[in-house]
Formats: C-alpha cells, structure tokens, sequence
C-alpha cells in the first residue's frame, strides 16, 4: 500500500499547517473534508478569533524540544455536502461559535477530479485543486491572527501533492500575486505522468463507467439529470464507484481521478506552460527517492514483452520506433549480460519476475525522476544566478528501507516530520532524519528559501549547494524571461 500523498502549507516563522491529499487509494473519512490544521509554539491561551469564529487549539508536548499548539481540523469551507457535492468550495458562514474540531480534511477522488465533458460544462473539474486556492486565499485572509507572515507561505507536497504545487507553479495570471512563496515538491512535478484534457477518451471511458457504477448515466444535457442524481447519491454510493473505477484501471497506472487541462487552473500542457516562460517565480526544493517505482509496477513481469505491452497500454500515442527505444533505453535482462536490470537477487522469496528491476527504472524514471529533475532544470536555467528568488534545491532519497524496495516512493516523509518510528530505529537513522528535517525547516523559515545556513540540533555546517545542473555546471545563458530554448531537458 503506497503512502498517501501529501499537500503541505506552511505560513512562517511559527506555524506550520497541512492538508493531505491522495490518489484514490486513500479515501478520507468524509464528513468534514474542508479542514486544515495548524501548530505553533505554545502560548498560554491556545484560542484565536478569526472571522468565522474562535478557534479552540491544543497543547501537544510529546517528545518536542517545546510544547506546541495544535489547530487542528479548523473548517476552511463548508462541508460538500448535498447540493453542495461536486462544486467548488463555499465559505464557512461568521457565527460565535467556538470550533474545536479534531481531524483535517482533503477532497480527493471522484469528488475532487471528476473530469468528463459534462463536468467541465458545469465548471467543476479539478475541483481539488481550487479547493487548494480556496485554502491558500484563507491563508492570507486569516494567518495573521495565528501569528503568521501571510507573505512568507510555503506550500509543500509530496506525489500528487507535488503534481499539485507544480499545477499552482505555473498557474500564473498577469498581475495576480501568487498565494504562496516558496514550494517544495517531493516526488511529483506538474509534468509528472501525463495531464491529459478534461475530455480525453482515457477520461471519458472511466467517466462512463463511475456513472454505470452510479446508475447516474441518463439522457446528456441539457435535461442533464446527471449531476443531480450523483448529488443525491448517499456518499457510500460514490465511494463504492470509485474505489471499483480506480482498480480497473490501476492495474495499467491509468489513474482515474485526476488533474486535467481545463484552460483556467491548468493553462495547457505543462512542458508547454514551462517552454511559454509565464509560471509563479518562487524558491523551490524537490528532489527524488531512487525506486519511485516499486509501489506501482506488476511485480511478475518476467518476459520482455510484458515489458514492452506496459509501456504501449500506459502511452498509447507512442509509435512502435518509440517503444523500441524505451527497450534499448533500458536493457533487456534477459538478453544482455552487461544490463544494470540483471536481478542478483533472490526473486522467488521476493515474489518478483525478471523485468521487475528494468520495468521499476523506466516507470521510476518516466513518472517521477525525470520530472523532478526537469522542474529543476528548467527553473534554474531561467533564472540568474544573481536572482536569490529563483534558488532550486534538490535532494536525491537513497536510504534503503528494504531489499524489495530500496529507497520507495514516499520513504522520505517519514524523515522530514523527525518521526519516532525513524528516530527510534538507531542513533543513525535519527542524524538522517534530523538532518533532512533540519533542511526542510531552514527551507521554509529562511527569507528567500536560502539553505546555506541550517540551524537546530542536526546538520550544523552542512552544506547544500543550489542546484547547478547535473554536472554541477553553472547554467550559461540565463534568460530572465524563462525561455526553455532548444536544451533538452
Ligand atoms: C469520520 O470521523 C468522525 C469523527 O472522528 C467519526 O465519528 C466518524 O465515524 C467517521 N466516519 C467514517 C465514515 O469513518
Ligand atoms: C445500480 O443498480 C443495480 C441494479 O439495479 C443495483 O444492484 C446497484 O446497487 C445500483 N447501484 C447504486 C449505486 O445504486
Ligand atoms: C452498465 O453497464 C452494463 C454493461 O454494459 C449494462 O448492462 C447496464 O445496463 C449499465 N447500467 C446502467 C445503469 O447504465
Ligand atoms: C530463494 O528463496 C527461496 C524461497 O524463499 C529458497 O527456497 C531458496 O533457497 C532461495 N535461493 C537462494 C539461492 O538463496
Ligand atoms: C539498495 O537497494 C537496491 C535495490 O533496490 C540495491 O541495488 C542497492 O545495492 C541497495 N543499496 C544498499 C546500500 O544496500
């Protein structure tokens, strides 16, 4: 089971707040989505007056140097429910009542990326991400009376939570301030997989089939009676298509409920927003673990041909001369002795055929690697080097965490939040997590995201360099303008 992706936001120097996002794997707890939750160091009176009412927090002091207030589960919008299921975000209403609520929230799912021609009609596709925008605008409109710097936000994710950020990155409109500014994307890049469009025939196959699985699919608009019978659905009704339209087609990695081109939040392809040079300049961090791929491949793949047949069901507009090259690409195996995919290791304990190793690069590389790196790339290329706004980071996540997996997706998250279940396993394994805690919070409480100088009990005097390009060359011909130009990334 993969972990669940997480979105952060973080508004400095003392709070500290997150949502957390996922694929359908995870599906949340329903009744409150619209929730967030925020810590800053404890003061006598964990109570703050917002407009929407008085916000009612706690202490938590378990094992942190400090105590620390906790928010958590605040209401950020009203709950999506009935006549409000399947549209975008409405603010919670002002009242005196005192909210102490104990659980955050997150729309996901088929309620939060439904695309199909009908939604984009009724203008609810990506409704997850506004959910996001919905959530960055209370950020500036309620920070302050927490203590925060409304113009110091970072937000923070990890897999489709960083698809997300990068979705936010280059949603750049003339003469808007972004909402946020800094960003950490772990594991995901906008170019992460493929955004299709919001009536691509992958879409509007699984579309059909949620609204099979609803017994919503009736005459099209404009009777449409189709939203309203999906709103008057109970919520074990839509939870139960999903689930069953997200694991056809999870066998593939062809992910139902997604983020789709809508021309409003997602202008148009991602690479071709990055080659237009107009996204939110802000610091970024984002890096990679080696083996973002042992989650999600079949593990039995053992012949090159199921190989190749994974590649050309995941990316149908691939011609055959591109399949051949992925192949070549990646070494067969079985064929050829000098492969790095040759598995040395025992594959019937581990229940793993001979592609899994070649199947596991290419897919890691393809989904996560390769973007990552390329958000990195583009960004620092476009940038002057004199421009402290533009500063990239990027990490590499190589610790094993077992001989199936090595370093998997998500691994590292567990790290960064200095967990106990981490800190505990040696005096090792604790300096890790410190240290890499320690980066990621000088990240986000530095003026410009400058990680030259880490402060705290881990990782004093380390140093982590802005990233030059893969060779550590410093990129010549910066333009300001953020034209990609002919480089290939
Ligand atoms: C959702 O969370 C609430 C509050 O914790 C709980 O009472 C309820 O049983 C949960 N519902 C589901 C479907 O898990
Ligand atoms: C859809 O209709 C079928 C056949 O009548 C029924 O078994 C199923 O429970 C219905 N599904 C929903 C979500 O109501
Ligand atoms: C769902 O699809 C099945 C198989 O194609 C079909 O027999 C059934 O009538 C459909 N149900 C609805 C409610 O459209
Ligand atoms: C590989 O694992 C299997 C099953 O656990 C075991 O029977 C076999 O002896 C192992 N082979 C080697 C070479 O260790
Ligand atoms: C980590 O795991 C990979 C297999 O995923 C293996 O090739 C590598 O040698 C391991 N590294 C260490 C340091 O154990």
């Amino acid at each position: 089971m993969p972990p669940p992706n997480t979105l952060y936001l973080s508004a400095l120097p003392f709070l500290f707040l997150f949502i957390f996002l996922s694929t359908s794997h995870f599906f949340p707890n329903q009744s409150s989505p619209f929730s967030l939750s925020l810590f800053k160091p404890s003061s006598p009176s964990p109570e703050v007056q917002i407009g929407q009412g008085i916000i009612v927090g706690t202490i938590i002091d378990e094992k942190y140097p400090a105590p620390v207030e906790a928010f958590l589960g605040i209401p950020y919008a009203q709950p999506p429910v009935g006549e409000l299921r399947f549209r975008r975000a409405v603010k919670v209403q002002a009242s005196d009542e005192r909210v102490s609520a104990g659980k955050w929230g997150y729309i996901i799912g088929a309620l939060g990326f439904l695309p199909s021609k009908l939604t984009f009609e009724e203008n609810i596709v990506n409704l997850g991400l506004h959910d996001q925008v919905f959530l960055l605008q209370w950020v500036q409109d309620n920070i302050e009376a927490f203590g925060g710097d409304k113009n110091d936000v970072t937000i923070f994710g990890l897999s489709a939570g960083a698809h997300s950020i990068g979705h936010h990155i280059l949603n750049y409109k003339e003469g808007t301030k972004p909402l946020f500014h800094k960003a950490i994307l772990e594991s995901g890049a906008p170019t992460s997989r493929a955004v299709h469009p919001y009536d691509a025939p992958i879409h509007a196959e699984q579309f059909a089939l949620f609204l099979n699985l609803t017994n919503c699919s009736s005459p099209p608009p404009p009777s449409s009676p189709i939203l309203e019978c999906l709103r008057t659905l109970p919520s074990k009704s839509i939870t139960t298509a999903q689930t069953a339209v997200f694991d056809t087609y999870n066998p593939s990695l062809r992910w139902a409920f997604q983020p789709v081109i809508d021309h409003e939040l997602i202008h148009g392809r991602p690479i071709d927003v990055w080659k237009s040079g107009k996204w939110n300049r802000v610091p970024i961090m984002t890096g990679h673990a080696t083996n973002e791929g042992t989650f999600y491949v079949p593990r039995q793949v053992s012949t090159s041909e199921e190989f190749t047949d994974f590649w050309r069901t995941l990316l149908p507009h691939f011609t055959e001369s591109d399949l051949k090259r992925i192949e070549e690409l990646y070494p067969d195996p079985e064929t050829n002795q000098e492969s790095v995919y040759r598995e040395e290791r025992n594959m019937s304990a581990l229940g793993i055929g001979s592609q899994f190793k070649r199947l596991e690069a290419s897919y890691a590389q393809y989904a996560y690697i390769c973007p990552v790196l390329q958000t990195a790339s583009i960004v620092s290329f476009s940038s002057s080097s004199t421009d402290k706004k533009q500063a990239v980071y990027v990490f590499h996540w190589a610790v094993n965490s077992s001989v199936l997996g090595g370093a998997n997706h998500g691994d590292n998250m567990y790290y960064e939040s200095f967990q106990e279940s981490i800190t505990s396993i040696s005096e090792r394994q604790k300096e890790i997590s410190g240290v890499y805690h320690g980066f990621v919070t000088s990240f986000i409480t530095s003026k410009g995201g400058d990680l030259d100088g880490v402060e705290g009990r881990f990782g004093k005097g380390v140093k982590w360099g802005k990233f030059k390009g893969r060779n550590g060359e410093e990129r010549k011909g910066q333009n300001r303008k953020g034209k990609v130009g002919s480089r290939k990334e």
